[in-house]
Protein backbone atom coordinates (compact mmCIF):
# COMPACT_ATOMS: atom_id res chain seq x y z
CA UNK A 1 0.00 0.00 0.00
CA UNK A 2 1.06 3.34 -0.80
CA UNK A 3 1.25 5.30 2.38
CA UNK A 4 2.03 8.34 1.12
CA UNK A 5 -1.26 8.45 -0.51
CA UNK A 6 -3.63 6.82 2.12
CA UNK A 7 -1.82 9.09 4.77
CA UNK A 8 -2.44 6.06 6.93
CA UNK A 9 -0.27 3.84 8.85
CA UNK A 10 -0.17 0.09 7.60
CA UNK A 11 0.00 -2.22 10.70
CA UNK A 12 -0.13 -5.01 9.32
CA UNK A 13 3.55 -4.99 8.96
CA UNK A 14 6.57 -5.26 11.27
CA UNK A 15 7.82 -2.19 12.58
CA UNK A 16 10.44 0.01 10.65
CA UNK A 17 13.59 0.54 12.14
CA UNK A 18 15.18 3.51 10.81
CA UNK A 19 18.96 4.13 12.72
CA UNK A 20 20.08 7.39 12.26
CA UNK A 21 24.15 7.75 12.35
CA UNK A 22 27.12 8.93 11.68
CA UNK A 23 30.47 8.47 13.24
CA UNK A 24 31.13 12.07 13.28
CA UNK A 25 29.10 14.36 16.57
CA UNK A 26 27.34 16.96 15.59
CA UNK A 27 25.97 16.54 12.17
CA UNK A 28 22.71 16.69 13.51
CA UNK A 29 21.61 13.17 13.88
CA UNK A 30 19.27 14.48 16.96
CA UNK A 31 17.77 16.58 15.28
CA UNK A 32 16.70 15.32 12.44
CA UNK A 33 15.88 12.02 14.55
CA UNK A 34 13.68 14.10 16.31
CA UNK A 35 11.70 15.96 13.62
CA UNK A 36 11.10 12.43 11.29
CA UNK A 37 10.05 11.07 14.32
CA UNK A 38 6.89 14.08 14.88
CA UNK A 39 6.55 14.52 11.01
CA UNK A 40 5.75 10.68 10.84
CA UNK A 41 3.90 10.80 13.55
CA UNK A 42 1.95 13.74 11.86
CA UNK A 43 0.87 11.55 9.19
CA UNK A 44 -1.09 9.10 10.92
CA UNK A 45 1.90 6.68 12.20
CA UNK A 46 3.14 5.30 15.40
CA UNK A 47 6.02 6.44 15.98
CA UNK A 48 8.67 5.24 18.54
CA UNK A 49 11.96 7.69 19.74
CA UNK A 50 14.65 5.69 20.54
CA UNK A 51 17.45 7.68 22.06
CA UNK A 52 20.37 5.14 22.05
CA UNK A 53 23.44 7.64 22.46
CA UNK A 54 23.95 5.79 25.68
CA UNK A 55 27.14 8.80 26.51
CA UNK A 56 25.59 11.66 25.96
CA UNK A 57 21.84 11.48 25.55
CA UNK A 58 19.63 14.75 24.22
CA UNK A 59 16.12 13.66 23.06
CA UNK A 60 14.53 14.66 26.02
CA UNK A 61 16.20 17.72 25.70
CA UNK A 62 15.64 18.91 22.43
CA UNK A 63 11.33 17.52 23.21
CA UNK A 64 11.52 19.59 26.23
CA UNK A 65 10.66 16.65 28.25
CA UNK A 66 11.99 15.26 31.97
CA UNK A 67 14.15 12.98 32.92
CA UNK A 68 12.35 9.94 34.53
CA UNK A 69 13.49 6.22 35.64
CA UNK A 70 12.25 5.18 32.33
CA UNK A 71 14.99 4.54 30.23
CA UNK A 72 16.71 2.59 27.49
CA UNK A 73 19.13 2.08 30.70
CA UNK A 74 15.77 0.16 32.32
CA UNK A 75 14.53 -1.73 29.02
CA UNK A 76 18.56 -3.22 28.88
CA UNK A 77 18.90 -4.65 32.16
CA UNK A 78 15.06 -5.84 32.57
CA UNK A 79 12.71 -8.73 30.83
CA UNK A 80 10.36 -6.28 30.21
CA UNK A 81 8.52 -4.73 27.01
CA UNK A 82 9.31 -1.49 25.47
CA UNK A 83 5.96 -0.36 26.16
CA UNK A 84 7.10 -0.25 30.10
CA UNK A 85 9.70 2.81 29.10
CA UNK A 86 8.31 4.99 27.32
CA UNK A 87 7.39 8.50 27.79
CA UNK A 88 4.49 9.94 25.35
CA UNK A 89 5.61 13.14 24.46
CA UNK A 90 2.58 15.56 24.91
CA UNK A 91 2.42 18.08 22.13
CA UNK A 92 3.12 15.44 19.33
CA UNK A 93 2.29 12.18 20.64
CA UNK A 94 5.45 10.41 19.94
CA UNK A 95 6.68 7.75 21.83
CA UNK A 96 10.45 8.01 23.96
CA UNK A 97 12.54 5.80 25.29
CA UNK A 98 14.51 7.93 26.78
CA UNK A 99 18.77 8.40 27.61
CA UNK A 100 19.49 7.17 30.88
CA UNK A 101 21.77 9.75 33.07
CA UNK A 102 22.89 6.79 34.94
CA UNK A 103 26.73 7.16 35.81
CA UNK A 104 27.41 3.73 34.34
CA UNK A 105 24.94 3.45 31.93
CA UNK A 106 24.45 0.54 29.69
CA UNK A 107 26.88 0.23 26.68
CA UNK A 108 24.93 -0.48 23.00
CA UNK A 109 26.95 -3.22 22.33
CA UNK A 110 25.96 -5.51 19.52
CA UNK A 111 23.82 -7.62 22.03
CA UNK A 112 22.47 -4.95 24.16
CA UNK A 113 21.20 -3.46 20.51
CA UNK A 114 20.01 -7.31 19.12
CA UNK A 115 17.80 -7.02 22.19
CA UNK A 116 15.97 -3.63 21.36
CA UNK A 117 15.95 -4.43 17.73
CA UNK A 118 14.13 -7.45 18.86
CA UNK A 119 11.98 -6.03 21.51
CA UNK A 120 10.92 -3.55 18.47
CA UNK A 121 9.96 -6.02 16.13
CA UNK A 122 7.54 -7.71 18.55
CA UNK A 123 5.83 -4.18 19.23
CA UNK A 124 3.08 -2.34 16.97
CA UNK A 125 5.27 0.61 15.95
CA UNK A 126 4.73 1.58 12.73
CA UNK A 127 8.57 3.31 12.30
CA UNK A 128 10.92 3.28 15.05
CA UNK A 129 13.81 5.86 14.47
CA UNK A 130 16.87 5.02 16.68
CA UNK A 131 19.00 8.60 17.72
CA UNK A 132 22.63 7.13 17.84
CA UNK A 133 25.57 8.46 19.52
CA UNK A 134 28.42 9.76 17.75
CA UNK A 135 31.40 7.05 16.68
CA UNK A 136 28.32 4.49 16.11
CA UNK A 137 29.55 1.86 13.65
CA UNK A 138 26.90 -0.84 12.53
CA UNK A 139 24.30 -2.32 13.83
CA UNK A 140 24.16 -6.22 14.40
CA UNK A 141 22.41 -6.48 10.75
CA UNK A 142 22.27 -10.53 10.07
CA UNK A 143 19.09 -11.45 11.27
CA UNK A 144 17.25 -7.95 9.99
CA UNK A 145 18.36 -8.42 6.03
CA UNK A 146 14.57 -8.65 5.70
CA UNK A 147 14.54 -4.87 5.26
CA UNK A 148 12.83 -4.25 8.76
CA UNK A 149 15.97 -2.63 9.66
CA UNK A 150 18.12 0.11 7.75
CA UNK A 151 20.92 2.84 8.16
CA UNK A 152 20.16 6.82 7.16
CA UNK A 153 23.61 8.28 7.74
CA UNK A 154 23.84 11.93 8.38
CA UNK A 155 26.24 14.12 6.59
CA UNK A 156 27.30 17.67 6.38
CA UNK A 157 28.74 18.85 3.03
CA UNK A 158 31.74 18.70 4.11
CA UNK A 159 34.72 16.44 3.21
CA UNK A 160 35.91 15.47 7.11
CA UNK A 161 32.15 14.53 7.29
CA UNK A 162 31.31 12.56 4.15
CA UNK A 163 34.64 10.71 4.44
CA UNK A 164 33.12 9.42 8.05
CA UNK A 165 30.08 8.17 6.23
CA UNK A 166 31.37 5.90 3.94
CA UNK A 167 33.75 4.62 6.01
CA UNK A 168 30.42 3.10 8.10
CA UNK A 169 28.97 2.75 4.00
CA UNK A 170 31.32 -0.27 3.63
CA UNK A 171 30.59 -2.53 6.66
CA UNK A 172 26.86 -1.94 5.99
CA UNK A 173 27.24 -2.70 2.42
CA UNK A 174 29.32 -6.15 3.60
CA UNK A 175 26.29 -6.71 6.13
CA UNK A 176 23.93 -6.12 3.38
CA UNK A 177 22.19 -3.16 5.08
CA UNK A 178 19.98 -1.23 3.26
CA UNK A 179 20.83 2.40 3.56
CA UNK A 180 20.49 6.04 2.42
CA UNK A 181 21.97 9.62 3.23
CA UNK A 182 20.86 12.89 4.51
CA UNK A 183 23.05 15.89 3.89
CA UNK A 184 22.53 18.51 6.81
CA UNK A 185 23.38 21.92 7.12
CA UNK A 186 22.91 23.35 3.54
CA UNK A 187 23.71 26.67 2.87
CA UNK A 188 25.09 26.56 -0.67
CA UNK A 189 28.62 28.68 0.11
CA UNK A 190 31.11 28.00 -2.03
CA UNK A 191 33.10 25.80 0.26
CA UNK A 192 30.42 23.43 0.94
CA UNK A 193 30.35 20.26 -1.20
CA UNK A 194 27.77 20.11 -3.52
CA UNK A 195 24.69 17.18 -3.89
CA UNK A 196 26.37 16.16 -7.16
CA UNK A 197 29.71 16.25 -5.55
CA UNK A 198 28.41 13.86 -2.10
CA UNK A 199 26.59 11.93 -4.58
CA UNK A 200 29.63 10.91 -6.70
CA UNK A 201 31.36 9.61 -3.66
CA UNK A 202 28.48 8.09 -1.92
CA UNK A 203 26.64 6.69 -4.67
CA UNK A 204 23.42 5.43 -3.39
CA UNK A 205 20.22 7.00 -2.42
CA UNK A 206 19.68 10.54 -0.96
CA UNK A 207 16.77 11.22 0.87
CA UNK A 208 17.17 14.84 1.71
CA UNK A 209 19.43 17.76 1.45
CA UNK A 210 18.65 19.90 4.61
CA UNK A 211 19.31 23.42 4.59
CA UNK A 212 20.84 25.67 7.35
CA UNK A 213 18.38 27.22 9.38
CA UNK A 214 18.46 28.93 12.54
CA UNK A 215 14.98 27.52 13.16
CA UNK A 216 17.19 24.83 14.77
CA UNK A 217 18.77 26.55 17.29
CA UNK A 218 16.22 28.46 18.30
CA UNK A 219 14.37 24.96 18.59
CA UNK A 220 17.17 23.60 20.55
CA UNK A 221 16.97 26.31 22.68
CA UNK A 222 13.20 26.17 23.09
CA UNK A 223 13.37 22.83 23.54
CA UNK A 224 10.19 22.46 20.95
CA UNK A 225 11.32 20.56 18.11
CA UNK A 226 11.35 22.75 14.82
CA UNK A 227 8.74 20.64 13.25
CA UNK A 228 6.42 21.89 16.05
CA UNK A 229 8.13 25.56 16.44
CA UNK A 230 7.41 26.23 12.76
CA UNK A 231 6.42 23.50 10.77
CA UNK A 232 6.86 25.83 7.64
CA UNK A 233 10.06 26.95 8.02
CA UNK A 234 12.55 25.63 5.37
CA UNK A 235 14.55 22.72 7.57
CA UNK A 236 10.68 21.61 8.60
CA UNK A 237 9.60 21.33 5.00
CA UNK A 238 12.69 19.65 4.60
CA UNK A 239 12.31 17.44 6.81
CA UNK A 240 8.54 16.54 5.97
CA UNK A 241 9.87 15.92 2.34
CA UNK A 242 12.18 13.55 2.98
CA UNK A 243 9.49 11.40 5.42
CA UNK A 244 7.31 11.12 2.41
CA UNK A 245 10.42 8.97 1.02
CA UNK A 246 9.61 6.60 4.13
CA UNK A 247 6.43 6.04 3.47
CA UNK A 248 7.34 4.75 0.14
CA UNK A 249 9.33 1.61 1.36
CA UNK A 250 11.05 0.78 -2.02
CA UNK A 251 12.43 4.38 -2.59
CA UNK A 252 9.56 4.55 -5.47
CA UNK A 253 9.90 8.04 -7.10
CA UNK A 254 12.80 9.26 -6.14
CA UNK A 255 15.29 9.56 -8.72
CA UNK A 256 18.73 7.47 -8.09
CA UNK A 257 21.59 9.33 -8.59
CA UNK A 258 23.56 7.54 -11.65
CA UNK A 259 26.18 5.86 -9.99
CA UNK A 260 29.44 6.72 -11.47
CA UNK A 261 31.98 4.38 -12.83
CA UNK A 262 34.67 5.73 -10.54
CA UNK A 263 32.85 5.04 -7.58
CA UNK A 264 31.53 1.83 -8.78
CA UNK A 265 35.11 0.67 -9.29
CA UNK A 266 36.00 1.87 -5.85
CA UNK A 267 33.09 -0.44 -4.69
CA UNK A 268 34.85 -3.26 -5.69
CA UNK A 269 38.59 -2.37 -4.80
CA UNK A 270 37.07 -1.75 -1.32
CA UNK A 271 37.04 0.80 1.03
CA UNK A 272 40.98 1.66 -0.03
CA UNK A 273 38.78 2.52 -3.45
CA UNK A 274 36.51 4.73 -2.10
CA UNK A 275 38.71 6.68 -0.15
CA UNK A 276 40.65 6.94 -3.54
CA UNK A 277 37.50 7.97 -5.60
CA UNK A 278 37.19 10.49 -2.33
CA UNK A 279 40.48 12.26 -2.74
CA UNK A 280 40.28 12.53 -5.89
CA UNK A 281 37.22 14.32 -6.11
CA UNK A 282 38.86 16.70 -3.49
CA UNK A 283 41.48 17.19 -5.29
CA UNK A 284 39.74 17.95 -8.63
CA UNK A 285 37.49 20.89 -6.85
CA UNK A 286 40.95 22.44 -5.24
CA UNK A 287 42.54 22.35 -8.41
N1 LIG B 1 19.89 22.16 9.78
C1 LIG B 1 20.46 22.82 10.79
N2 LIG B 1 20.58 24.18 10.76
C2 LIG B 1 21.17 24.84 11.76
N3 LIG B 1 21.67 24.26 12.86
C3 LIG B 1 21.61 22.92 12.95
C4 LIG B 1 21.00 22.13 11.92
N4 LIG B 1 21.05 20.82 12.30
C5 LIG B 1 21.66 20.80 13.50
N5 LIG B 1 22.00 22.05 13.90
C6 LIG B 1 22.69 22.42 15.14
O1 LIG B 1 23.88 21.64 15.22
C7 LIG B 1 24.10 21.21 16.54
C8 LIG B 1 24.28 19.69 16.56
O2 LIG B 1 23.04 19.07 16.25
P1 LIG B 1 22.67 17.64 16.87
O3 LIG B 1 22.80 17.68 18.36
O4 LIG B 1 21.37 17.26 16.30
O5 LIG B 1 23.85 16.77 16.25
P2 LIG B 1 24.23 15.26 16.62
O6 LIG B 1 24.78 14.66 15.37
O7 LIG B 1 23.09 14.57 17.23
O8 LIG B 1 25.37 15.48 17.69
P3 LIG B 1 26.04 14.32 18.61
O9 LIG B 1 26.94 13.56 17.68
O10 LIG B 1 26.78 15.09 19.65
O11 LIG B 1 24.94 13.48 19.15
C9 LIG B 1 22.94 21.70 17.38
O12 LIG B 1 23.34 22.83 18.07
C10 LIG B 1 21.86 22.06 16.38
O13 LIG B 1 21.13 23.16 16.81
MG1 LIG C 1 22.95 13.54 19.08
Amino acid sequence: MDHAKTGTADRSHTPHIIAVTSRKGGVGKTTISVNMAIALKSRGYKVLLVDADTTNPSATIHLGMTYSNKSLHQLLTRDSAISDHVTVHRQSGIHLIAGSLSRNPVPLTQEAERMLFDKILKSDYDFAIIDTGPGYTAPPAFRYDDGSLEILFVTTPSEPSLASVIRSVDSADSLGIKHRLAVNMVNGKPYQLTEHEIMHVYGGEMVGMLPEDEVVPRSVAENTPAMLLNKRARFSRAVAAMCTKYMQPSGAGYPQHPRNEEYDSGRRAGILGIFQSIFRLFRHRRS
